[in-house]
């Protein structure tokens, strides 16, 4: 089945606290962004990536992406305020509108394992909605807006899920166009699916697919990545 990848970036890191959006930072001395678009470039299922960023990004975005040589990236579009404009906006592109399974993935997620990413591509071709999760460490607790603890609830029955997450398009598609009709918002792709109606099979994540939000989760790539190139 042909594949393409969304890898949404338009975002402007207001929680990061840095004049460079977070996808931009460089870790050992490659924008984010590219590390994780080379996942993508190296897997042969994949024939094309779509990658929405802020307009003021936008050149920016298409030189690097010339700079580092990813060939299979074929659009750079201008995103959307919020995740989900900038995922829809993307979906209406030639290069997905002409694939059958479409993978989306955080610009911020540089250390998806590419074993993981083609065992989505594999589920997803027979299941239509797949995504990685993880099952919390601690222990999780629901509370009201005072901070009170409302329940204890069941770490085991829950996940914390990651991306990138798989679909058959028509499904993606469907879920997006109905979310919008009726303004529903989600947090995820599978959210939408879910409002759908559409059943989401969840594998098992991967502790160092993190997604970098903050200055500390910058630390933590940076360990990861010289921990990658001291057992490379
Ligand atoms: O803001 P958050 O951390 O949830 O962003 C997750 C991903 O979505 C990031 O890669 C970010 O650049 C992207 N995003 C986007 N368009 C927005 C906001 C975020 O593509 N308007």
């Amino acid at each position: 089945m042909k594949c393409s990848v969304i890898i949404p970036a338009g975002g402007i890191g207001k929680r990061f606290g840095s004049q460079v959006p977070k996808q931009f930072v460089e870790l050992d001395g490659v924008p984010i962004i590219i590390h994780t678009i080379r996942i993508f470039d190296k897997l042969e299922d994949v024939e094309g990536i779509v990658i929405p960023v802020h307009n003021e990004w936008f050149t920016h975005t298409k030189q690097l992406i010339e700079k580092f040589n990813c060939s299979k990236v074929k659009e750079v579009i201008i995103g959307g305020v919020e995740r989900q404009d900038s995922v829809f906006n993307a979906l209406h592109t030639k290069t997905v509108k002409e694939s059958e399974i479409v993978l989306v993935h955080d610009a911020v997620r540089p250390f998806a394992d590419p074993v993981m990413v083609q065992n989505i591509i594999n589920l997803t071709e027979e299941y239509g909605s797949v995504i990685p999760g993880l099952t919390p460490k601690e222990t999780v607790k629901e509370r009201n807006n005072k901070g009170m603890v409302i329940k204890t609830i069941d770490r085991n029955k829950l996940s914390l899920v990651q991306t990138p997450q798989g679909f058959w398009n028509d499904v993606l598609i469907s879920a997006y166009e109905k979310s919008a009709a009726a303004g529903f918002k989600g947090t995820d792709e599978a959210s939408l699916v879910e409002f759908i109606g559409y059943k989401t099979t969840i594998i098992d994540g991967d502790d160092s697919n993190i997604k970098i939000t903050t200055q500390f989760d910058l630390k933590i790539a940076e360990l990861i990545m010289n921990e990658r190139n001291r057992t490379a």
